[in-house]
């Protein structure tokens, strides 16, 4: 098992000054710990501010999109190589809310996904079922065809630079959070297609996270689950008493 992963996705919220605030308060409480990985997704224009506030730290830092094209006349998008460049380890892709919102398909996110390994940085792919595709018993058969395609053509080894995030669409934003139960199953199926479909026995562990109204309240039981390797973190990352109690959380299970 991965050392847990808790990655604060901060969405199109904060300006420079909440944002540098906040995140010298996760970095002064994250300063003593060990055997975590923590990482901060701000948007694009906090990035700079924010990787000097976390600079000679143990908290990572990690991008909430980018595009898969090198350079040239893509208006308004930004390239691996420039968030690279930015400070980012880490990039959050195939967001529910990228995949709804904005129309990014299974194929645009696997050339995401292509591109970070390909650029040295650690890709958090993200999948997850709407509601009404779980109410008609179709969430299994929507997270086998958004994690084979999100991994599509790429090999054993790259996994090393890959995690998913399971994010039911249901539960983002809505205070209603997958069971432990439900993340343990939905998890523990990744696991097995991702073995079973592509890459058969023998790859090294793979570091699963949940998402979806992760709170200090349901995080302990949550990251209990031994399906479980850590969260990814909307509303409740962006306050510091409950972002630093989930990441304390995480660190005693
Ligand atoms: P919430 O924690 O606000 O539900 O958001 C989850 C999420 O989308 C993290 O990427």
């Amino acid at each position: 098992m991965n050392m847990p992963l808790i990655v604060g996705n901060w969405k199109m919220n904060l300006l420079t000054d909440e944002a540098v605030v906040l995140a010298g308060g996760i970095r002064d409480f994250v300063k003593s710990l060990s055997g975590i990985r923590v990482v901060l997704a701000p948007s694009f224009t906090l990035l700079s501010e924010v990787r000097n506030v976390l600079s000679g730290s143990n908290v990572g830092l990690a991008c909430q999109n980018f595009y898969f094209e090198e350079k040239g006349a893509y208006t308004g998008e930004v390239s691996a190589g420039m968030i690279k460049d930015a400070g980012c380890e880490f990039a959050i892709i195939g967001h529910s809310e990228r995949r709804h919102l904005f129309g990014e398909t299974d194929a645009l996110i696997n050339k995401k996904v292509s591109c970070a390994v390909e650029k040295d940085i650690d890709a958090i792919l993200c999948v997850g079922e709407t509601e009404d595709q779980r109410k008609t018993g179709k969430t299994f058969e929507i997270i086998e065809q958004q994690v084979c395609k999100g991994l599509d053509g790429l090999k054993r080894q790259d996994l090393q630079k890959i995690s998913i995030a399971y994010e039911p669409v249901w539960a983002i934003g809505t205070g209603e959070n997958a069971t432990a139960s439900q993340a343990e199953e939905v998890h523990h199926f990744i696991r097995k297609t991702i073995t079973d479909k592509i890459y058969g026995n023998g790859i090294s562990p793979l570091t699963i996270l949940y998402g979806g109204s992760v709170t200090p309240e349901n995080c302990s039981e949550l990251l209990a689950n031994k399906e479980v390797d850590g969260a990814l973190v909307g509303g409740a990352s962006l306050n510091i008493d409950s972002f630093c109690a989930i990441i304390n959380a995480a660190k005693s299970v």
